[in-house]
């Protein structure tokens, strides 16, 4: 019977966690459960940096970015000692069960924990939307909105002067973040990593997109492509385009800011998910939204793989730059 339940944050901050976290809390003290949070994720489990919560705790932060639990890379916790000290620790503070709100490490570091007995359960949360098991994951949709308003504003200063520009978005391996932002924001091209191109192709596509008639070039790139931005700008300074190319590397200002209301619902949805999963007896499993549902997968599935690209979305993003 679970009574008293801990949840982190961990890994990248994703806007919208903090509405995971106030779900969690509420919904889990709604079931009469006593809720610890832990500060900065498998850091903060591993010293035992530990506080109570209730209602009040998690007023007014529906409508903040980051975490008010702090989020951390924890190297410790990828060994099996650490992982092993961490299940001791929620042992020794009478936690039944633990409430994972974070990507794609986070969630394998979730899935050792529950190897090591612990029962786990993980919410789907990562702007790099890469984790199997959810269509889309909490912090996306925000993250897009930014690159997507950047991309607009580049556009009207691109065209003013005939330029080209690379903006590089986030997704650390994953080409979503860029793929969507490039098709969304019209983009001439897009390169990501899970479709490698040569920088003869970028420049071919960029000098295609001006002999068409277009008054500026826009190419978002994927920071995990073999060539981002910084490389394609290198190698397109030594081969002169003909025609003037900036570079803007949007960086964590995709990741900073309040969340949209597409992300604060999801994460309120899958905060809760994750109590009533707890309270149905289920563990071992990520909460996620598949087909507009929210669904649990087990973490056995979830772990050490990367959801796959749609590959009719890059042709589609090829055909529309015309
Ligand atoms: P994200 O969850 O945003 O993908 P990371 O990949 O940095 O972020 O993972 C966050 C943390 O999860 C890591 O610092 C580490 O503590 C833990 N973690 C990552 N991979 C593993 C693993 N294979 N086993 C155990 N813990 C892991
Ligand atoms: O996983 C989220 C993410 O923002 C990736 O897109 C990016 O590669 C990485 O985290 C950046 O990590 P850090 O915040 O440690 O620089």
């Amino acid at each position: 019977m679970v009574k008293r339940i801990a949840v982190l944050t961990s890994g990248g901050d994703a806007p919208g966690m903090n509405a995971a976290i106030r779900a969690v809390v509420r919904a889990g003290l709604a079931q009469g459960w006593e809720i610890v949070g832990i500060r900065r994720g498998y850091a903060g489990l591993l010293s035992e940096d530990f506080r109570p919560l209730g209602a009040r705790d998690v007023g007014g932060i529906i409508q903040l970015g980051g975490t008010i639990l702090g989020s951390a890379r924890c190297p410790e916790f990828k060994t099996p000692e650490g992982v092993r000290r961490a299940a001791q620790i929620l042992g020794k503070h009478g936690i039944d069960a633990l409430v994972v709100i974070g990507g794609n490490g986070s969630q394998q570091g979730a899935y050792a924990l529950s190897r090591e007995g612990v029962p786990v359960v993980g919410v789907a949360s990562t702007i790099d939307n890469d984790l199997v098991g959810s269509d889309i994951t909490i912090g996306v949709d925000t993250a897009l909105n930014v690159a997507l308003e950047a991309i607009d504003r580049l556009k009207t200063t691109a065209s003013s002067h005939n330029r080209a520009f690379l903006v590089e978005v986030m997704g650390r391996d994953c080409g979503y973040l860029a793929l969507m932002a490039g098709i969304a924001g019209g983009a001439e091209a897009v390169v990501i990593p899970e479709v490698p191109v040569s920088p003869e192709a970028v420049a071919e596509a960029i000098r295609e997109a001006y002999e068409r008639g277009k008054p500026h070039a826009i190419v978002v790139v994927a920071e995990g492509a073999q060539y981002n931005a910084q490389r394609l700008a290198e190698y397109f300074q030594r081969e002169q385009l003909g025609y003037e190319l900036r570079v803007t590397v949007l960086g964590h200002v995709q990741r900073g800011g309040a969340p949209g209301a597409f992300d604060r619902l999801l994460g309120t949805l899958l905060g809760a998910g994750a109590v009533e999963a707890l309270a149905r007896g289920e563990d071992g499993v990520l909460v996620g939204q598949i087909k507009g549902e929210v669904v649990t997968t087990p973490l056995a599935e979830v772990a050490g793989r990367r959801k796959p690209l749609d590959p009719k979305l890059f042709e589609l993003a090829r055909v529309l730059a015309q």
